[in-house]
């Protein structure tokens, strides 16, 4: 159990925001990479993974499915599918004694049911209060469209799904999410026949990339992707993950919080279906300089931040999307805009690790700033005093980080409760900011 004392974090005012650091790896491309190597024809070796609690889950639910992965010599891991079959891929899992633990880790469990609902096993997949409360019916209904065998309790975890033969489809989604399309491409791989997916506003896009730089054959054209399933299995992948910009997302969120504040994040991934964070600092006024190489499947680089005045801005769905898991430090920073931040089309923030929209209104308000919600987004007036206070992370990794840099520029101590959530994504996270923040 953990101890109270141990959950609070305590976060002072900030003289000086300076510095230079690098992220933990990507946690989207880490699942993706695991899996997806889990399934190859081979030995794949993953370096820069995260050593956060997410990836760990997708560890170890490989691990029970019979995957072998293994500490590589050169760092990093190597991952054997369970069994190398004569022509074939990682279908020979096995299936595990137990219900598999995604922990908190929605991506974990959408990711294997695409994936074991065309395999030849059977497996119950299960995790914590919140990731019990999210919504899975919106991948177990396209999957079962393909013939997937699944059951749940009213479309939430435990999810039971027993590997049957699929048929490739076509999805229109209604909702803008990766985890559903990647799902569904997953499941593609063993149905008989393509899978298409069209999205209603263009999602970050690690898995086609990756089933690409391992022989998939994936098409992308706006935003429809399509996958055809090939005889061919997949070859294994070497990579290193590049660092996680939705991590270096709140050092850059920090960074512009007051003029000539500054940070630089070296080796962070800059694709760029995940970078909107950047452009949208920018148009509030920060200065913020990108430079990316490509290095493999994904684009990475370094980034750099300096605070400068700033406005508010106005963002609809499809930039909401964009921006799903930086909206949390985007608040923050709207505390210190000049005019009312308004986010709209934004509705998928409820149903993320915790409710976004009202944990970052309760935090906020609680700390002084003038904050409105509605179902489907938030407002926030700026600039605001902010007054150091006790506020809720809601166990949720992103609104305690987000609550920590808004704690920044408050006028007393900001204490956070369940503050050790920043372990799902950022173990490190408050040593990082004991590194670059001067504080009173
Ligand atoms: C993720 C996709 C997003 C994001 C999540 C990670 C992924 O979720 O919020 O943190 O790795 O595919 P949705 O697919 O629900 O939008």
């Amino acid at each position: 159990m953990r101890s109270d004392l141990a959950t609070v974090a305590i976060v002072r005012p900030a003289t000086l925001v300076a510095g230079e650091l690098r992220v933990p790896g990507d946690k989207s491309i880490a699942h993706r990479a695991l899996i997806l190597a889990a399934h190859a024809d081979g030995e794949s070796t993953i370096r820069g993974l995260p050593d956060g609690d997410d990836v760990r889950a997708t560890i170890a639910c490989l691990r029970s499915l019979g995957v072998r992965l293994f500490p590589s010599a050169s760092g990093g891991l190597t991952v054997f599918p369970s069994t190398v079959t004569g022509g074939g891929s990682g279908w020979g899992f096995s299936t595990p004694h137990g219900p598999l633990d995604c922990a908190n880790s929605g991506t974990t469990m959408r990711l294997l049911l695409g994936l074991l609902a065309g395999s030849r096993i059977s497996a119950t997949l299960d995790g914590d209060r919140s990731l019990r409360r999210r919504p899975m019916a919106r991948v177990i209904e396209p999957l079962r469209l393909m013939g997937a065998r699944i059951q749940s309790d009213d479309g939430h975890a435990p999810v039971a799904v027993r590997g049957t033969r699929l048929q490739g489809r076509h999805h229109a989604l209604g909702v803008a999410s990766a985890q559903v399309k990647s799902a569904i491409l997953l499941a593609g791989l063993a149905a008989s026949g393509p899978s298409t997916v069209v999205e209603p506003a263009h999602t970050r896009d690690h898995t086609e990339r990756l089933l690409r730089a391992m022989g998939g054959e994936v098409q992308t054209q706006g935003t429809t992707i399509e996958l055809r399933p090939s005889h061919r299995p997949l070859a294994p992948l070497t990579m290193t993950v590049p660092g996680d910009f939705s991590s270096a997302a709140f050092w850059m969120a920090a960074a512009a919080l007051r003029p000539d504040w500054s940070i630089t994040i070296r080796g962070v991934g800059l694709n760029p279906t995940r970078i909107a964070f950047a452009d949208l600092l920018q148009r509030m006024g920060a200065d913020v300089q990108l430079d990316s190489s490509t290095d493999g499947p994904e684009p990475v680089g370094s980034l750099r931040v300096v605070g400068r005045s700033l406005k508010a801005v106005t963002i609809g769905p499809a930039e909401a999307a964009a921006l799903i898991d930086e909206i949390p430090a985007l608040l923050a920073v709207a505390t210190q805009a000049k005019g009312t931040t308004l986010i709209g089309g934004a509705t998928e923030l409820r149903v993320k690790e915790s409710d976004r929209i009202a944990a970052m209104t309760e935090g906020l308000r609680l700390m002084g700033a003038e904050v409105e919600e509605w179902p489907s987004g938030i407002s926030v007036q700026g600039p605001a005093n902010l007054q150091g206070a006790a506020v809720d992370s809601r166990g949720d990794h992103r609104i305690a980080m987000a609550l920590a840099v808004a704690g920044l520029v408050a006028s007393g101590p900001t204490s956070i409760s369940d503050a050790d959530s920043v372990a799902v994504s950022y173990p490190e996270f408050f040593q990082h900011m004991r590194e670059v923040v001067d504080a009173v």
